[in-house]
């Protein structure tokens, strides 16, 4: 990709920050009532309202309410009986994005789509038909197709035996018919999991009795999505690896820029990281906004407006002096804007004269409960998923993908194939990875490492969250408890029948 890096440069000065600023400032704000403080800068917002292309309503609204400060108990990162417990009651109850549509584009395309022990088939049966079949033959169980894999296909039939069955799930043929008289083939038909589509993700459920994926994510979250026509865009670059923590663990690291000061702080002089912006709507969805091209609070007053600048602009310092982009009386805000949009207009070949200078330039953040992320700015157009490892609970299966938008006019391009790293390999190391976002989410996995270790050796045995820049953690968690004091269900052939 394109974009400028964000890393420091060598001809630039090392961001140094104090706490103590905002330590003392805080000292009246914290005697609000909980969750109404604020870091005291400029929110969000009122950098967002002085921009020159107007944001729309979805980014233009906030969404915060105060959820308690009660630790968080870390016996859930912990123990594998927790874990065992999520797969009886969380993962088999909750919508979750098996693949995009353009993984099945056409009728008999399939997607092999896994969850810790549970697999699914998932393909288009129409064009405007798409099912997940339960991976597993009605015979003695055998998986029908291999985890990891996709293609295209006329009929589903098991390796072992050779039973069958077609593209719409119905029985096609088993094999030595004369020995199974107890088997009615118009009752073995490949038991479905629920879909729904939405954003060009195909999204399924296990549970007949979930709610609607719409009702699922709630009004103003679908609002939200529907906004964004992510259905418009497909898979540039699609990178996976595992990290060495707990699945939740390694959600929560995305989901705060708390820790950007401390842990990335190479893109601090350009990402407004305390007063970012934090929402939640109902029970499965929450957002940050974290501003692209201002100073972090904690950095205020050393940085000039062309310092923030050069932070995207010179990128490795090999730019010619006469070649800088210059602020001038404008911002470095307003500079980057206009930049981002010229050069992914080149990039997409696509006319983004009328989005808006903060989705251009800023990380707007969502995930629906339980591991998808989906990120709809421009510059950093992304989407996450996080599985637990079915073989060790204190890891995760983490995927990135980098979506872009369909040329227009133009075909739809494939979505990329998976990059899988190793453990020992570097993110910076996946082929089109921008190598300032890669040096980023390894830092992410050396402090994951750190966190999973720290937590089983805690004597407290609680994380204790801020109330305004952890909310997303705690709204998090919350989802998570709200499963697991459900009965467990495990999907069985009748229930899915109904
Ligand atoms: S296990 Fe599938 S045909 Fe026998
Ligand atoms: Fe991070």
């Amino acid at each position: 990709m394109a974009k400028a890096t964000n890393g420091a440069g060598p001809c630039r000065p090392t961001p140094t920050h104090s706490h103590e600023g905002i330590r003392l400032m805080n000292i009246e704000i914290g005697k609000l009532a909980p969750g109404l403080a604020r870091c005291p800068a400029d929110s969000a917002q009122d950098i967002i309202a002085r921009d020159k292309v107007q944001a729309p309503d979805w980014v233009r609204s906030e969404s915060y309410a105060f959820l308690g400060s009660a630790d968080i108990d870390t016996r859930r990162y912990t123990d594998p009986e927790f874990a065992r417990d999520e797969y009886r009651k969380l993962w088999t109850r909750t919508w979750q994005f098996a693949c995009r549509e353009e993984h099945v584009p056409n009728v008999g395309d399939y997607y092999v789509y896994d969850i810790g022990a549970y697999s699914f088939i998932v393909t288009r049966v129409a064009q405007d038909d798409i099912r997940a079949y339960f991976n597993a033959c009605l015979h003695r169980g055998t998986k029908l197709r291999a985890s990891g894999t996709e293609g295209c296909a006329s009929e589903f039939k098991c390796p072992f035996h050779g039973w069958s069955w077609n593209l719409d799930g119905t029985n096609r043929n088993i094999t030595c018919q004369w020995d199974f008289p107890h088997v009615d083939p118009r009752e073995f038909s490949l038991p479905q999991a629920r879909v729904a589509i939405l954003g060009g993700f195909v999204w399924i459920n296990m549970d007949p009795d979930a709610p609607e994926l719409v009702d699922y994510l709630g009004p103003e979250a679908l609002a939200h999505m529907q906004a964004w026509a992510l259905e418009r865009r497909y898979i540039h670059l699609h990178v996976q690896k595992s990290f060495p923590a707990n699945w939740k663990l390694t959600v929560e690291a995305f989901l705060e820029a708390y820790h950007v000061i401390e842990t990335h702080p190479q893109v601090a002089v350009s990402n407004a990281d305390a007063n970012s912006q934090y929402d939640i709507y109902g029970d499965h969805v929450n957002r940050f906004i974290s501003l692209l091209g201002v100073c972090s609070p904690h950095l205020a007053g050393q940085y000039t407006e062309q310092d923030v600048l050069d932070q995207f602009t010179v990128g490795d310092g090999t730019m010619l002096d006469a070649d800088r982009p210059r602020v001038g009386d404008g911002t470095a805000r307003q500079v980057m804007a206009d930049l981002f949009r010229a050069m992914f207009e080149q990039a997409t070949k696509t006319d983004l004269s009328r989005v808006s200078d903060s989705e251009m330039l800023d990380c707007f953040s969502y995930t629906i409960f339980p591991n998808t992320y989906l990120f709809p700015g421009i510059s950093l157009p992304m989407v996450y998923r996080f599985r637990p490892d079915p073989k060790d609970h204190r890891r995760c299966i983490f995927e990135v993908m980098f979506l872009r938008p369909v040329p227009v006019p133009g075909e739809r391009p494939a979505p990329a194939d998976i990059v899988v790293l190793t453990d020992a390999q570097s993110f910076t190391e996946a082929e089109g990875m921008d190598p300032g976002f890669g040096r980023i989410l390894d830092q992410d996995t050396d402090n994951l490492h750190a966190q999973q270790e720290g937590v089983e050796a805690s004597a407290k045995g609680g994380l204790t969250l801020g109330n305004y820049q952890e909310i997303r953690v705690r709204h998090f968690e919350r989802a998570v408890d709200k499963y697991m004091s459900m009965a467990p269900y495990r999907p069985d052939i009748d229930t899915l029948r109904r």
